[in-house]
């Protein structure tokens, strides 16, 4: 039997670009496509891309059920929040009962981030962790991050993949890193960390490193990023075997790169644009961290998970299932000038 598929955060940078890309690649055959939108003018802009509008919001879970069930939707990309399981576990319900009502298999895919893989999650390490590591469950479900607030998100994956394990549903953790390029969809264009780094640097009038060692972070180009969802989909439509629940974790990304150089690339590009007062990077101290923490709406002991910290979270399990990144990782390095026009343009208009 076909598959119908539901996009959510159609109007996000992600899953705009998801969306955006999807009728251009090719994929096999399936009967509907939905994007989750929640007012008039996203369901418009949603029909351009081949995707029916299924207009709900959320936080409405019977009727987000209701509509997966009677539409027979038996794929979910979930790209809207990655912080709390509160939306998760009714979509992975109704997903079930369609497996049930059609004898489909179900997937859903949940968006979480290369942060929860992080020291900012508990998680430390010097060596890679794999994301095909057997035992990344276990190290995800025993992390205790330094930082109270965050706790959540990890207990998220791991909430999603009991969930999906109870119910019978195949369940994929997606973990995007630093994401950059335009967005391509009709709504967000900009991502979320290196839109922060400028963010910061443009109220502080400086870029501040917030590390005291030299950290790597891994990185992703949008259109790679994207790729691995729509992979991730043509080895659904196909029912090609790859892995899910326990051993579903795949990180978008192409390699790693120094914040340091991220940093010192952006340094430069926005003190072309007179930004900040000095091309070079400096080691950020409380007064920096108040200031950098007002910019981005958090207090300063935050600022460091904004845009910073060590991740040696690698990617494996995507190239297993046939995806290939385009863009080295230094590319991000080079796009740096680029980016920053692009984050600058996006928050000058807002
Ligand atoms: N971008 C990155 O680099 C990155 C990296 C790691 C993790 N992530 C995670 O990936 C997810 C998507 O990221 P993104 O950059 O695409 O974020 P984004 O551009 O802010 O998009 C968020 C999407 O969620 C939708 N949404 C929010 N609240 C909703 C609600 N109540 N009902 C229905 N839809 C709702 C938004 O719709 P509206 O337009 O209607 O608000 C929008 O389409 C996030 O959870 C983010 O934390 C992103």
């Amino acid at each position: 039997m076909s598959h119908n598929i539901l996009v959510t955060g159609a109007s996000g940078y992600l899953g705009g670009t998801l969306l955006a890309r999807w009728e251009k690649s090719s994929l096999p055959p399936y009967g509907h496509l939905y994007a989750l939108v929640r007012s008039d003018e996203q369901a418009q802009a949603v029909k351009k891309y081949g995707a029916e509008p299924l207009q709900c919001d959320i936080h409405d879970h019977e009727n987000l059920k209701k509509a997966i069930i009677d539409k027979e939707i038996s794929i979910v990309f979930f790209l809207i929040d990655s912080f709390t399981d509160q939306h998760q576990p009714p979509i992975i319900e109704a997903l079930a009962e369609v497996k049930a009502k059609t004898g489909n298999e179900v997937h859903f895919v949940h968006t979480g981030g290369a942060k929860h893989f992080s020291r900012h999650a508990g998680i430390h390490r010097d060596e890679p962790l794999l994301d095909t590591d057997p035992e990344i469950y276990d190290i995800l479900k025993t992390s205790v991050s330094p930082h109270d607030y965050f706790q959540q998100t990890t207990r998220t994956n791991i909430s999603v993949i009991d969930v999906c394990q109870k119910h019978g549903v195949r369940g994929y953790i997606f973990a995007p890193c630093i994401v950059y390029g335009r967005g391509e969809g009709f709504g967000n264009q900009v991502s979320i960390q290196d839109v922060a780094i400028v963010k910061a640097a443009v109220k502080a009038r400086r870029v501040y490193k917030v590390d005291t060692d030299n950290p790597t972070w891994p990185v992703c180009h949008l259109i790679d990023n994207t790729n691995l969802y729509l992979q991730m989909a043509r080895n659904m439509l196909l029912s090609r075997d790859m892995g899910y629940n326990k051993n579903g974790f795949y990180l978008a990304a192409s390699g790693s790169v120094y914040w340091n150089d991220l940093y010192a690339s952006m340094a430069v590009a926005l003190a072309k644009r007179n930004r900040v007062d000095d091309a070079t990077v400096a080691q950020a101290d409380d007064a920096a961290l108040v200031t950098m923490g007002e910019a981005l709406g958090v207090p300063a002991s935050l600022v460091p998970v904004m845009l910073g910290g060590k991740c040696m979270f690698t990617a494996v399990n995507g190239n297993q299932i046939g995806w290939k990144a385009q863009y080295p990782p230094k590319h991000i390095l080079e796009a740096a000038d680029e980016e920053v026009e692009l984050i600058l343009g996006s928050l000058d208009e807002k």
